[in-house]
């Protein structure tokens, strides 16, 4: 790396130091701090993921890296201060509850600053820069690494607050995109250390969005899947906030479905199944979907599955199955 980028990691570890300290021992963090435990987490995940307070001020930031001796103007370019061209510097995550963003040896690359006040945006994150890329992190990768080996699976969540809540429930082998975009680089990345991804994105229509997004990726790199079962509207950690961390563990994560009957429910949607024409254009969407899987037990099981539901044929959905997987080759 860089000088540049040497002082900007450097500025990092400070900073997730300072935000935290502030968070845990000073009255500018009180609120911040009612916050979390508002919401449910614990001292010992506040500790474990770092998690810090940018107290409302101008400069604050800006002074303390000054004292540091790092160069202001960097900590622009670092994401870290903001200027208004004047040679006025300013902190870039004031009031905000701060979630450190720790690459996979547990430096902190970034950082993703939520409001507490119900500001826009909800969470400003530091942009994307050479040492600081989304599309290729994953965050908690760290910490949950050891855990993912163990299992020899992992669990993709959306957001921050969803593996510290998460983990706070014992699911300790929880990462996330940071939003809803997976990337090929995540899904090759995930591919490395694991066999089977849990999808347990949240579950409004975004997130039901992005689980199909993320199937067809994860399915492209060879992973096995399994969807998480979330009720409607809820992501990972409300559930947790509203039942509890038994019922997460064994009514969301443990029975976790296959791909296809997420996928299955997931079509429903643009169909009207009341209509006979619709629900004829869904089973032949279905068919395409089973047609890409690879195991041809799993393929009858589900062919089955759909011809019972709509009272067909096994016979002419299978072969209406044989001339699409001849498509598909
Ligand atoms: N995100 C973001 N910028 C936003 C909104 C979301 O970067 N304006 C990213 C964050 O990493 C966030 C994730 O997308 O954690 C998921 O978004 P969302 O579901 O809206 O947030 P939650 O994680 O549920 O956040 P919270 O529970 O704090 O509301
Ligand atoms: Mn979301
Ligand atoms: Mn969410
Ligand atoms: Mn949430
Ligand atoms: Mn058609």
């Amino acid at each position: 790396p860089s000088s540049e980028e040497q002082a900007i990691l450097e500025a990092h570890q400070w900073l997730t130091k300072l935000y935290h300290h502030l968070l845990r021992h000073t009255k500018d963090g009180k609120q911040a701090l009612a916050y979390l435990h508002d919401r449910g987490f614990s001292d010992e995940v506040i500790n474990l993921f770092q998690i810090g307070f940018s107290p409302l001020s101008r400069d604050f930031v800006a002074q303390f890296l000054e004292k540091k001796g790092f160069h202001k103007q960097v900590m622009v370019n670092a994401g870290l201060l903001t200027t208004n061209g004047n040679g006025e510097y300013f902190d870039r995550f004031q009031g905000r509850v701060i979630f450190p963003i720790r690459n996979p040896i547990g430096k902190t690359i970034g950082f993703g600053g939520r409001t507490i006040t119900d500001q826009e945006p909800k969470y400003l994150n530091s942009p994307e820069s050479s040492l600081f890329r989304k599309s290729n992190l994953l965050y908690n990768f760290d910490i949950a690494r050891s855990e993912i080996r163990k299992k020899g699976e992992a669990i993709l969540f959306e957001g921050y607050a969803d593996v510290i809540a998460a983990h706070q429930a014992g699911v300790l082998n929880g990462v996330a995109s940071l939003g809803t975009s997976l990337t090929e680089t995540h899904a090759s990345l995930l591919r490395r250390y694991v066999d089977t991804v849990l999808v347990c994105y949240d579950a409004d229509n975004a997130g039901l969005s992005a689980t199909y997004k993320a199937i067809k990726l994860l399915k492209k790199v060879g992973c096995t899947i399994k969807v998480a079962a979330l009720p409607y509207k809820y992501d990972p950690d409300q559930f947790i906030q509203e039942f509890g961390e038994v019922k997460f563990r064994t009514q969301v994560i443990e029975v976790a479905n296959t791909e296809m009957s997420f996928i299955m429910k997931f079509l429903k949607k643009d169909f009207n199944l009341n209509l006979e024409g619709d629900r004829l254009h869904y089973v032949e969407k279905v068919i395409e979907e089973i047609a890409l899987l690879h195991s041809s037990v799993e393929r009858d099981y589900y062919l089955r599955e759909l011809a019972d539901e709509f009272k067909l044929s096994y016979d002419a959905l299978t072969q209406e199955l044989m001339s699409q997987m001849r498509n598909v080759q």
